[in-house]
């Protein structure tokens, strides 16, 4: 009996425990160098896609629904506008909201708001009507001939409570709204902050701040000379103190907003692109080519000193340019910033670009403009046509165009994403992703290498061809020692053992015990069928079309029998 009621208590609390842990708000996690953004108690891959600036409304949401739909997306990331939340100051309209939350929530979506405050794209386009009208009130920034632009001052306290009211607000009504249900899993304050049209604020009132010493905590935090700006910042003065100023005011609406629900929330970055025009400017212009004092490759440290409260420092990313990407992520992955793109171009690289973020420990991915995007012509893509090839599987017929078909990667791995986002926080989970003229690579597991080969056909013996826009991608994941989820596009993957393996231990070989086709069911793997034969001789292969998620199982053994002792003939 005794042992019973204790059985019946042990039940209770664990039952107690998993609500408790379900009910616990989205937050990100970090293990070691690593991190996961959890959701209702569980690592969440946040496959996503942002609507329209102009789409948050009623009459354009179903438009977006229908796109994260076709799309396999499992988030949306939505504005939300200052001036259509409070149109009065003092009187907020959360229609809009409710709205978003409600539809998000009856299509099984989750949401990440954009707060379009004081800064959207540099500027001040979504501010008030009671905000615009007023620059005596709530000041613009001026440039250095006394011009007023249309970007708000960082350096006014009215404009800082003005924003700060209004965020709070919001993130009060999210909390009234959605505090147990969890559609909303973070939020960006602002948008692509920063100065457009000049590299600071030359009003009075700024240029008084400008003159002053830098705050002491803040210069100590970065080990400045003590003293002004142009002491502590010599030729970057400028930009470093517009950096400060608009951080430390971000920080402050987020703060604030974190006091009310204290969701996830990040800052996206329209960060300085390298400059191409002439040869003697190595540097892009802060104000002209990107708004200045944004959290800019070179802002991060002032960035991460004055703005706590904002977790993570998110690229958008627009170029076609894939070397860029590769710095760009090595820039803002750090160990005290998650990996997150919350935009980027449907493109020729939109594949490449999702899998070299998901293999570099990204929390979540998401192209611009899904509700118009996808509905457009894609870029088209020369990969060789479906089926052609080696491997008993039809003659190859030559190249095909299809286009880059964003649905496609995030159908993949719209299943197993708390999987995917689980293997990544342990770090487990690799991609490969090919490169002009590298059309072989290996990941190097703990005991085995994945060789990744790119493009078809592969005859024996000969080196992959590679594909016509260098579009192959691969994940390889580690679930077992020698168990493996694999997928990609225009790829083959096989496994040898790795050079430390063999090293320790000369006389092994390893083979396929089983490969499973496959997905994840409610977070269990189901398979469908088992590959053998021309599916695995030559590795797994995965074509560009709809591809499968495989699971791979291998073993050891010796490769010599040592036992008999056997004489060259
Ligand atoms: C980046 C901005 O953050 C988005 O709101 C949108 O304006 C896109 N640029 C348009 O390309």
């Amino acid at each position: 009996m005794k042992k019973l009621v204790l059985f019946a208590l042990a039940l209770a609390s664990l039952h107690t425990q998993t609500k408790a842990q379900s009910n616990e708000i989205p937050h990100l996690e970090k293990r070691d160098n690593r991190f996961a953004l959890i959701v209702d108690g569980k690592p969440f891959f946040l496959l996503g896609g942002q609507i329209n600036n102009s789409s948050a409304w009623p009459a354009t949401l179903s438009a977006a629904w229908s796109a994260a739909e076709a799309m396999h997306a499992n988030t949306v990331e939505a504005p939300v506008y200052w001036e259509q939340i409070e149109p009065t100051k003092g009187a907020f309209d959360f229609s809009n909201v409710d709205l978003l939350v409600n539809q998000a929530r009856e299509q099984h979506l989750h949401l990440v708001l954009l707060w379009f405050g004081t800064w959207k794209n540099g500027q001040n386009h979504y501010v008030p009507e009671w905000v615009k009208s007023d620059p005596k009130t709530y000041p613009r920034e001026e440039n250095v001939y006394g011009k007023l632009l249309d970007v708000m001052s960082p350096n006014s306290s009215a404009n800082l409570d003005a924003d700060k009211h209004a965020f709070a607000a919001l993130m009060r009504h999210v909390k009234s709204i959605d505090g147990t249900d969890h559609t909303v899993i973070m939020v960006q304050v602002e948008n692509e902050s920063g100065s457009v049209g000049s590299i600071r604020d030359f009003s009075p009132a700024a240029q008084k701040s400008f003159e002053a010493d830098v705050p002491a905590d803040f210069a100590r935090s970065l080990h400045l000379r003590p003293g002004n700006w142009m002491k502590a910042f010599g030729a970057d003065a400028d930009e470093s103190f517009t950096a400060y100023s608009t951080a430390r005011y971000i920080n402050e609406v987020a703060a604030a907003g974190k006091a009310e629900y204290p969701l996830p929330m990040y800052c996206n970055v329209w960060f300085a692109y390298p400059v191409h025009a002439l040869e003697n400017r190595d540097r892009p212009n802060a104000g002209q080519e990107y708004p200045s004092g944004g959290p800019q490759q070179a802002n991060i440290p002032i960035w991460k000193a004055a703005a706590p409260s904002i977790d993570i420092l998110a690229p958008d990313f627009y170029s076609d340019d894939f070397t860029l990407f590769r710095n760009i992520v090595a820039t803002y992955r750090r160990d005290d910033n998650p990996l997150f793109i919350p935009e980027s171009q449907f493109g020729v690289n939109f594949g490449r670009y999702f899998f070299y973020a998901l293999g570099n420990g990204a929390i979540g991915f998401s192209p611009f403009g899904i509700d118009r995007s996808l509905q457009s012509t894609q870029p088209a893509d020369q990969v060789p046509a479906q089926g052609a090839g080696f491997n008993g599987l039809g003659a190859s017929s030559g190249p095909a165009v299809r286009p880059v078909n964003p649905a496609e990667n995030y159908a993949l791995f719209h299943a197993p994403e708390e999987q995917i986002a689980r293997l990544n926080l342990e770090g487990k989970l690799y991609t490969a992703v090919e490169e002009r003229g590298v059309a072989r690579q290996s990941i190097h597991l703990p005991m085995a290498d994945a060789v990744i080969s790119f493009g078809f056909p592969q005859p024996d013996g000969t080196y992959p061809p590679g594909t016509s826009t260098f579009q192959g991608r691969a994940m390889v994941a580690q679930v077992g020692s020698l168990e493996f989820l694999v997928t990609g596009f225009d790829a083959s993957v096989s496994f040898t053992l790795s050079a430390a393996e063999l090293q320790k231990e000369p006389n092994q070989q390893i083979e396929i015990l089983q490969a499973e086709e496959g997905q994840y069911v409610d977070g269990v793997w189901r398979a469908t069928r088992i590959l053998n034969g021309d599916q695995t001789d030559r590795g797994l292969n995965f074509r560009s079309a709809s591809p499968p998620l495989v699971r791979i199982r291998l073993h050891k053994l010796p490769l010599y029998d040592q036992s008999v002792h056997r004489h060259a003939q």
